[in-house]
């Protein structure tokens, strides 16, 4: 059975966990494949909202097996605290597994995110403070601890000396910080995170190819997004890993003829948390509102996003390093208020118009957006559950995206419950 990708076609904090959790009904499998706890999926069911971090968004459903795949990073004392907190509403998480393969975020990654953001100064990415990027970073260097570690203690003691003097070097002589005890991580690590995850600690890519091979459903689940992929995406101002949809590939262990459907969610506007261009951003009123009617502050951070307007150029560029098979819309709903909506159909600097993302980063620091400006619908969208409720502005709106873009949209959120959603393309 063929695998699917979810995937965020823009800064992040699309809303990929609704439909993610939309589209879990139908999957045996959701597989996270890259990031970690900078996370942030806001499920909302029953009136009662799930924050989720790490765990793939499938736990909401008791059919589903929520795998965290080799992709991701993880750091074991907030993966128990998220299971934990699902725990206690109730949700069973004795399904979850986890790779041997994935990475440890140890405490030293977080020291060294926060020591080097704050070094940057004003150059700074604006990272969530982690540890995600110094984790990574230790993987590719080949110094990384893995999950499988957790169940050789000889083996993850021995990694962690010889790692640990090295970085306190760093903290102490570069960053004028404390070391940091190597008997006090190994207790926490190996003494309270190790017997409670041993269970859930598996081989996924067997168990991944057993779904696939036995015509069960996967969905492989994105966190960030296509412009913070460390290659594709506005680098430096970027995320360490691999969010597009080939990402899912690598970070599941799966090859790229399993996959045939990729869905790329987008928000009507755009956000964008942390620094890095952006080019239909909102500096005025209108972006106020969005924000204000979109809860536009971050999950986990509580920082204020910046909103723009919906910008076509690099949605085009989503569905080329996606190859996107559809759109799913979110928060159309936020928009019901405006007169008029813009829409950003290509870029200008000094004469010359990009109709794709131009190649060169110094340009898209300095174009100007074209807009076309279109009626707004003043309705409340947030009761509309078929194409038929949807007034004919907000449905020629969609027209028009649908247009620029070149996929379909196929399904519109209208407001965060788990229900309000338009099924807009069969
Ligand atoms: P990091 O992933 O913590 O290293 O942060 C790198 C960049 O990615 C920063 O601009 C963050 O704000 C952004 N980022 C990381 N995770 C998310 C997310 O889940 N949503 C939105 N932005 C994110």
């Amino acid at each position: 059975m063929p695998a699917t990708v979810v995937v965020g076609t823009q800064w992040g904090d699309e809303g990929k966990g609704k439909f993610t959790d939309l589209l879990a009904k139908e999957m045996h499998l959701v597989v996270r494949y890259q990031g970690g706890h900078n996370a942030g999926h806001t499920i909302v069911v029953n009136g009662e909202s799930f924050a989720l971090q790490l765990v793939p968004s499938g736990i909401l459903y008791d059919h589903i097996v929520p795998v965290i795949g080799n992709g991701v990073v993880v750091d074991p004392r907030v993966l128990l605290a998220e299971l934990d907190m699902l725990a206690r509403k109730g949700v069973d998480t004795s399904r979850l597994k986890v790779s041997g393969n994935a990475h440890l975020i140890l405490p030293y990654h977080q020291e060294l995110d926060k020591v080097a953001e704050r070094r940057l100064g004003k150059n700074k990415i604006g990272t969530t403070k982690r540890g995600i990027g110094p984790a990574y970073a230790d993987k590719a260097s080949r110094v990384g601890l893995r999950v499988q570690d957790l169940l050789d203690p000889k083996i993850f003691r021995e990694k962690l000396d010889v790692v640990l003097k090295e970085k306190n070097a760093l903290l102490a002589k570069v960053y004028n910080q404390l070391p940091l005890d190597a008997d006090a991580i190994a207790d926490q690590y190996l003494g309270e995170c190790a017997p409670r995850l041993e269970a859930m600690i598996t081989d996924t890519v067997s168990l991944v190819h057993d779904a696939l091979e036995a015509d069960q459903h996967v969905l492989l689940e994105g966190a960030q997004a296509t412009f913070l992929d460390l290659d594709h995406g506005t680098y430096p101002y970027v995320t360490s890993s691999n969010p597009v949809a080939g990402g899912a590939c690598v970070g599941a262990g799966i090859g790229p003829r399993y996959i045939d459907r990729v869905m790329g969610v987008a928000k009507a506007y755009v956000t964008r948390v942390g620094a890095g261009p952006f080019p239909t951003e909102l500096l005025d009123e209108v972006g106020d509102l969005i924000v204000d009617r979109g809860g536009e502050y971050g999950t986990n951070t509580g920082r204020r996003r910046r909103p723009g307007w919906f910008d076509a150029v690099m949605l085009r560029h989503a569905v080329r390093l996606n190859s996107l098979s559809e759109v799913g819309l979110t928060k159309l709903d936020v928009l019901d208020t405006l007169d008029t909506v813009k829409v950003c159909v290509a870029y200008e600097l000094d004469g010359e118009r990009f109709d794709h993302l131009p190649y060169h980063q110094s340009v898209l620091h300095k174009v100007r957006p074209i807009y076309e400006e279109l009626p707004g619908w003043k309705t409340d969208l947030s009761a509309a559950t078929e194409p038929g409720h949807l007034p004919r502005e907000a449905s020629d709106y969609l027209a028009f995206l649908e247009e620029q873009v070149g996929v379909p949209i196929r399904m519109v959120g209208v407001g965060p419950g788990r229900e309000q959603y338009v099924h807009y393309a069969a």
